[in-house]
Order: structure tokens, then sequence, then C-alpha cells
């Protein structure tokens, strides 16, 4: 099966998830598209984040895709289950890793940070409400987080900053694990085990999720038999910026990422 799995997020953030499967299923081709042409979607309303993973979506059917991996806590949880009546192929998406969280804290505190889209939807909601007897969940929106991770300012004392003063609260709190529940904020990972001291855990679903990708595909025979190292194409409705170097820098090897006009 050498039909490509297609990726997408907003921007680089669902890189996180897509170097997760590379390590997962090396001889898969992958397409990932980073649509930051509408980026970011965390402050855009539901109907436009609907909109634009349709859209993409339709675009990673098109290049003949056997999957698509919505690599995007905000446009799963604000979109997945439209993806997966509207295309035949499995979508697999991402959302916070609330129940590892809940099974590892001590405490019983858990600490979230998502995009305010993530943190308003009616799904989060409903995955809050399902652990709410067991842990108490207290959230914080990081607006700031994509904006450093799409410029690459991954280790600055202005990132420092932000990363405190997101995750401080959430300490105060009591939270003794803290959830990634945005596919940038694993980028920030270094900043973030900084400030936390060992204070807290770190809970991120990238691993987990490409698992997932990986147990769907073979469930349904899709997997690629070949044994070659499979294509990594890399492409942003951005038509203004080349972000060949950023994306190079968080996969760790040179990429060329194409651009797709008019999506
Ligand atoms: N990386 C995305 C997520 O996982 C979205 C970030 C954004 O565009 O706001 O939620």
């Amino acid at each position: 099966m050498e039909r490509p799995i297609g990726i997408f997020d907003s921007g680089v953030g669902g890189i996180s998830i897509a170097r997760a499967i590379r390590a997962e299923l090396p001889s898969e081709n992958l397409i990932y598209v980073a649509d930051q042409a509408f980026s970011p979607y965390g402050s855009q309303s539901k109907d436009v984040i609907e909109d634009r993973a349709e859209t993409v979506s339709q675009f990673l059917s098109n290049q003949n895709c056997k999957a698509i991996v919505v690599a995007c806590n905000t446009a799963t949880v604000n979109s997945i289950d439209i993806l997966r009546s509207k295309f035949k192929i499995p979508v697999i998406g991402v959302e916070p890793g609330i129940k590892p969280a809940v099974m590892q804290s001590k405490a019983g505190i858990i600490g979230v940070l998502a995009t305010e889209q993530t943190l308003n939807s009616h799904s989060f909601r409903q995955l809050q409400e399902r652990f709410s007897d067991q842990a108490k969940i207290v959230v914080q929106a990081c607006p700031r987080f994509v904006e450093l991770v799409e410029e690459g300012d991954l280790n600055s004392p202005e990132t420092f900053k932000v990363v405190e003063r997101y995750v401080m609260p959430l300490l105060d709190k009591g939270a003794d694990q803290i959830v990634l529940g945005c596919t940038h904020y694993p980028f920030l990972k270094p900043v973030i085990e900084y400030v936390l001291q060992d204070r807290a855990d770190i809970i991120d679903t990238a691993l987990p999720v490409a698992a997932q990708v990986k147990r769907k595909l073979s469930e349904l025979n899709l997997l690629n038999p070949q044994d070659d190292p499979g294509s990594f194409n890399v492409w942003s409705s951005n038509t203004s910026d080349n972000i060949s170097g950023s994306v190079s820098l968080l996969l760790g090897h040179e990429v060329t990422v194409s651009v797709i006009p008019h999506l």
C-alpha cells in the first residue's frame, strides 16, 4: 500500500506528530500540510476551523492519501466528526491526554495547556466531564506558544518568560501533571521541563497517536510492506514566506516545503 498518509495542522506544530509517525512507520510515504494561511486555528471560530479542516482533508484525499491524521488538537476537537462523515478513509485525531494524566497523577490535579478554541470546545468539555470525579482539571490557554514555535523561537529569554507565565499558575494550583494539549507545545518541552523543575510530569500524546495510526492501518491491511524509507513531502498554504528552514530545524533534517496556491 504505497499510498501516502496525509497529516495536517494549522502550521508547523503537527510536525511533532509527523516525526513520531515517521519513527513508528519509517516505510510509509507521508504528506504534511501546514495550513499557515489560516494559522492560528486556536483563535478562529469553529466554523472556520471546520471549513479549513475539510478543505485541507479534501486536498489530501485528492493526493490519494489512504488515511488522514489531524495533527492538531484544535482541529480534532472542532471538526473530527464532520471529517469522519465526509471522508471514506480513516481519520485519526489528537486530543489532550487527560486520561494518561489522571492515571499517573498522585495529587489528583491535572493542568492542561491548550489553545483557546480547544478549551472552549464541546468535545473538550465532555472530556473534562468524563474525568471530573477522578481529578480536578485546571486549564491555561497559551496563544503565545504557537507564535513562538512558528517563529522558531524555542529557547530565547522571552520564551522562558512566556513559559513561566503560562505554567506557573497551574503549578500554584497544585497540578502534578501538565498535559501538552496542542501539537506545537512539544517543541517547547525543554523549556517547560526547566520551568517545572520536576514538580510535575509532562504528558505528550505524539507517541500514542503514532501507535494508533499504525494499529488502524494494520487492522485495515493498509500498511506499506516495502522496507525502503518512505518519502516525506511538506506543503504550506502560506504563499508569502518560505518555511523550509523552520520545518527542517524542527524535523532535524533538510526538507523543502512546497507552496499550495489557492488552498
Ligand atoms: N497545533 C494546533 C493544536 O494542536 C493548533 C495551534 C493553532 O493554530 O492555534 O491545537
